[in-house]
């Protein structure tokens, strides 16, 4: 089965209706990978070093996870880590988007270097890079030490120089062979869930803590960009990967249409346009009725030091109006229309929109330029049941791929420079506060027995990737 002529029925636009087989549209070295992060599926959260995580006290917490669930097991990667590099290279995988974990590697989150942390990625690497597998590092995906969460975590400067000085130590130990290098995962949540709605650790509820944080991880960007590319090889890419939520706007109202400026702003520019265009946008502040965060001479100089590629994790999209009950705070007078007439939702509850990444992948090529783009996360959560033969015919997730894959192609066929789509997740994994009960990966993860079972989104992806 491929996806030029699989026979599987769905009632969105089928892709082997185009004119132009979407194959067509991808250069030879693009980018086909899946991707996890640390803590989400390695466990062993108590081996060879590691020190605990702001994420392993934060799920400790009564209630703060789906029945009290953590990554310390997880899908047990750590033990498993040469078994599931095998199955990336069975589902043709040309890419793997992985995460270090800081406290594995910088237990205290600085000064002495845990060898044995670093020997596990060096290892994962040279296992990826043996089945021609490209590894593509992320940084921080969240795990920040418990040691810095001590000393203050992102709302004080000097986690941003802790960062830069760990970048530096993995660099040095992994920049021979790796060319892909993401400084962080999606800041406007390390901000916004972690220090404003408390969702994610540390779990603080306070707006203004979470602009604090989000300058801080900014700056933690801009100074880890030199201190990588000193010890990386000249072929290097570094990048960072922000989510990306496109707003619509749900009526024609001129107070709607200042809604849609506002959330834009608040939901993709706060941390864009600082890298991109070395500033805040305009109001962000007022508008979400916080004071700016303390920025220093330099900060926009080094936070928008020129970057190889942006990467944009792509889910949803937002659909927003103004509300008439408005409030005195500008970013409480409008709301997101959350249940759209005809709409399909993941379990996440989550429209299905694969239009908005078309949208934004051209609307950031149009406004920012950036050098190159790399979808580093597109992928969906739903409600995988094992058949009575132990299979998983999870054809809502095949459908879900190949409609993004195809907005991909036509957004390259525009002349948007894409290096590659990766698809969260390789596995199932610990999905934060959601603990296990939402499924994204390729592969089904049995947690009672570590088995790995690919489903059909998993076996149709390699075919189309064999296929290309
Ligand atoms: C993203 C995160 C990733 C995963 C997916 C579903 O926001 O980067 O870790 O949780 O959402």
């Amino acid at each position: 089965m491929s996806i030029t002529n699989d026979t599987v029925s769905s009632s969105r636009p089928h892709i082997g209706t185009q004119p132009t087989p979407v194959t067509a549209a991808f250069p030879p070295d693009f980018l086909w990978g899946a991707a996890t992060s640390a803590y989400q599926i390695e466990g062993a959260v108590h081996e060879d070093g590691r020190a605990p995580s702001m994420w392993d006290r934060f799920a400790a917490i009564p209630g703060a996870t789906y029945q009290g669930q953590t990554g310390e097991v997880a899908a047990d990667h750590y033990h498993h880590m040469e078994e599931d590099v095998a199955l990336m290279a069975e589902l043709n995988l040309n890419a793997y988007r992985f995460s270090l974990s800081w406290p594995r590697i910088l237990p205290q989150g600085t000064g002495a270097v845990n060898d044995r942390g670093l020997d596990f990625y060096d290892h994962l690497v040279d296992t990826l890079l043996a089945k021609g597998i490209r590894p593509l590092a992320t940084l921080y995906h969240w795990d920040l030490p418990i040691a810095l969460q001590d000393r203050g975590g992102w709302l004080v400067r000097d986690t941003a120089y802790a960062f830069a000085d760990y970048a530096e130590v993995v660099a040095r130990r992994l920049g021979d062979r790796v060319q892909w290098w993401i400084t962080l995962n999606e800041p406007w949540c390390i901000a916004y869930l972690g220090y404003a709605l408390g969702i994610h650790a540390p779990g603080l509820q306070d707006k203004q803590l979470a602009v604090g944080a989000g300058h801080h991880a900014l700056l933690a960007h801009g100074l880890a960009v030199p201190r990588l590319r000193a010890h990386l090889t000249p072929q290097a890419q570094v990048g960072i990967a922000p989510d990306f939520y496109p707003v619509y706007a749900a009526d024609d109202r001129p107070e709607t249409l200042l809604a849609v400026k506002r959330a834009d702003a608040f939901r993709n520019r706060w941390f864009l346009d600082p890298i991109m265009r070395g500033h805040y946008p305009e109001n962000l502040f007022s508008d979400m009725g916080v004071t700016p965060p303390p920025i220093q001479e330099n900060d926009f100089s080094i936070i928008s030091t020129p970057i190889d590629f942006l990467g944009v994790n792509y889910y949803s999209r937002m659909l927003v109006r103004s509300r008439t009950d408005t409030t005195s705070v500008p970013a409480d007078s409008y709301e997101a229309v959350d249940r759209v007439p005809g709409a399909s939702y993941t379990e996440m509850g989550w429209e299905i929109f694969p239009d908005g990444l078309a949208n934004i992948l051209t609307r950031i090529h149009r406004e920012y330029a950036p050098k190159a783009m790399i979808v580093t996360e597109s992928g969906a959560a739903f409600d995988d049941q094992r058949d009575s033969n132990g299979d998983i015919h999870d054809q809502q997730r095949i459908d879900y791929l190949r409609e993004h894959i195809q907005t991909v192609a036509q957004v390259i066929r525009q002349g948007v420079p894409i290096k590659g789509y990766i698809v969260w997740s390789f596995l199932d994994n610990f999905e934060w506060s959601e603990g296990y009960r939402k499924r994204f990966g390729l592969v089904y993860v049995d947690y009672a027995t570590q088995r790995r079972i690919v489903k059909d989104s998993g076996r149709w992806y390699a075919n189309f990737v064999a296929s290309l």
